[in-house]
């Protein structure tokens, strides 16, 4: 008698952090709508009427808008994550610091992307244009973007995937951003996507 080994993967659900903008929040989501490994659940957002609320509702997911002692209060972010079946954790220009309680029960499922090349233009300080700013002052010829896991300390954890793009020395913090920004939402949602299927 033949035997069939059937096996059902349940996908897994993601949370998006984020504070602004949220275009890489948008990437997020639409690839996710293909994938047989995760979903988008929820958007988590501190900042209420930031853009990235809107452009996720847009995308037909759910956001809750979550201040930073909210963020901060374990018994609401824990009923937040079981009501919504959250597995596992991608910050997207989110700009507080994980609390610890998140990291515990997450451990290495919460990943962050960092729009340089860490540990160069990483840690305190070091988010959205000043990083950008910063590689141009220092007259760098490459930058890049890392995606790592997420610790306690900023700008730290294990870096699970580097790209970089060459500068040219008239670029503006503008052009560099530009450039960054292509790499994080041509490669941040695939890592993400192998992450989760690990
Ligand atoms: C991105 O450059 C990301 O690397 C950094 O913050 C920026 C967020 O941009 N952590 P957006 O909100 O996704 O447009």
């Amino acid at each position: 008698m033949e035997m069939h080994l059937i096996c059902i993967m349940q996908k897994k659900n993601i949370a998006i952090f984020a504070s602004g903008n949220g275009s890489n929040a948008g990437q997020i989501i639409k690839h996710f709508r293909e994938s047989d490994v995760a979903e988008v659940a929820l958007v988590v957002c501190n900042r209420a009427g930031a853009a990235v609320i809107d452009r996720s509702r847009a995308l037909g997911v759910a956001v809750e808008v979550i201040d930073r002692a909210g963020i901060n209060n374990p018994e609401l972010m824990n009923g937040v994550f079981d009501r919504y079946g959250i597995d596992v954790v991608v910050l997207a220009g989110f700009l507080l610091m994980v609390p610890d309680f998140i990291l515990e029960r997450y451990h290495d499922n919460v990943l962050n992307i960092h729009p340089s090349l860490l540990p160069r233009f990483g840690g305190k300080g070091m988010y959205g244009r000043n990083v950008h700013q910063a590689v141009v002052e220092a007259g760098e010829k490459e930058s890049g973007i890392t995606v790592h896991l997420v610790t306690g300390r900023c700008d730290e954890g294990r870096i699970l995937f580097q790209a970089s793009v060459p500068l040219s020395p008239s670029d503006t913090a503008d052009d560099v951003e530009q450039k960054v920004h292509e790499l994080e939402y041509r490669h941040y949602p695939e890592v993400i996507e192998k992450w989760c299927g690990m």
